[in-house]
């Protein structure tokens, strides 16, 4: 089959990618915790994890088996209609991961959706608090947001508005506080401030709904990790027009010591924060956004409408409750594990200094656990 599959240059697949790309890919058959193994047994280091989403690893035996114990116990459920044990676990852990003022959680099916899902929300909660004209949305070039039709037209790249414009709505842009080049981070920063108010001044400060911005940036910006007073200013501008803030954390949740990038800046705080990769970790399709319970407390009479069938599916949900035990101690406030279970026999065991071995599977091939046939890094995780 994949002998074919080289052959046929990925056969039916490949025919969604440029074909200039397609003679030297590889073809992926099997993981080991960092590594990819292709059919030629290679094996390859992921370096980027993935587009920056594999950060539980390859493989690791718990996830799938707790996926597959919550899929028998529970395959779906309509969210309208029922809640699930699972979904409300997950949602109350992610809550309390995000600290106070991001209290509620709507889990969804990816990052697109999430972002997709929380503009939807700050549209409803806008009309329902009598300022229907706020509609329209700023973003930043350059800057991602999603593959769906809405978040397309906020992605900062002017090359796929000429594809993609007449399908979508585009936000205004305004140029990102990239460091790179700049004449300093200050002045970056500072130069995309004004830049934000400018804009809202332009369309009509009536009329804007909100702002989407990635705290620290992804594969569109180069990373691009602006300077702090980039968030202070950008909070003090939309509070000053009554613009809500959204970052899009889609890449850099998870990744930099702290659940959120935003709890690096307490002082800067979001009104909406879109989650996704990490989150999921490639297990299963999993994205969320988190919102104050202010504003979603003001639609209880509406709810949210307008829900895709298939988000916050069980399986999925379980998986992100099976998170080991390094996201459950990445606390707002950089301390260890109070998400309620601190007192917990499993949250003592939690606490057990960490084999050196263990702390550092980067640092070295996995290799086999020969006594039980499977890769070492399996057990890195544990339950
Ligand atoms: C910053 C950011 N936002 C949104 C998305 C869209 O997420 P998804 O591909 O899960 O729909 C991505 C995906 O790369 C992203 O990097």
């Amino acid at each position: 089959v994949t002998e074919h599959l080289r052959r046929s240059q990925g056969g039916t697949q490949d025919l969604f990618f440029p074909r200039s790309a397609a003679g030297d890919i590889p073809t992926i058959v099997a993981c080991d915790g960092v590594y990819l193994i292709d059919d030629r047994g290679r094996r390859l280091l992921d370096v980027a994890s993935g587009p920056f989403l594999a950060t539980l690893g390859q493989g690791n035996e718990r996830v799938p088996q707790a996926m597959l114990d919550q899929g028998r116990r529970l395959t779906y459920t309509y969210s309208r209609t029922t809640r699930h044990a699972a979904n409300a676990a997950l949602s109350e852990r992610l809550a309390g991961l995000a600290g106070p003022g991001l209290e509620r959680v709507h889990l969804t099916s990816g990052g697109s959706e999430a972002v997709e899902m929380a503009l939807k929300f700050l549209r409803q909660h806008a009309v329902a608090t009598g300022q229907p004209e706020r509609h329209r949305v700023i973003s930043m070039l350059p800057g991602y947001h999603g593959a769906t039709t809405q978040t397309l037209g906020l992605n900062g790249d002017m090359a796929a508005d000429a594809l993609w414009g007449p399908l979508t709505v585009s936000s205004e842009k305004i140029p990102a506080p990239l460091t790179f080049r700049a004449q300093s981070p200050e002045a970056a920063a500072a130069a995309s401030v004004a830049a934000l108010e400018e804009a809202i001044l332009r369309i009509g400060p009536e009329q804007v709904l909100a702002f989407v911005m990635e705290p620290i940036g992804g594969q569109a910006s180069g990373v691009n990790v602006p300077h702090p007073a980039f968030g202070r200013g950008a909070r003090e501008v939309c509070d000053r027009y009554g613009v809500r803030l959204v970052f899009d954390e889609i890449v850099c949740a998870f990744r930099t010591g702290r659940f959120l990038a935003a709890h690096h800046h307490p002082d800067v705080r979001p009104d909406v924060v879109a989650l996704a990769k990490g989150l999921g970790a490639g297990y299963a399709p999993l994205g969320a956004f988190l919102a104050p319970a202010a504003l979603v407390d003001e639609l209880r009479d509406h709810g949210l409408r307008r829900l895709a069938l298939l988000r916050r599916q069980p399986d999925c949900v379980c998986r992100g409750i099976g998170r080991p035990r390094r996201d459950r101690r990445a606390r707002p406030d950089g301390q260890r594990g109070t998400d309620g279970r601190a007192s917990s026999s499993r949250a003592r065991a939690d606490r057990r200094p960490v084999p050196a071995r263990r702390r550092h599977p980067r640092a070295r091939p996995a290799p086999r656990d020969r006594a039980r046939g499977r890769p070492d890094h399996a057990r890195a995780v544990p339950g």
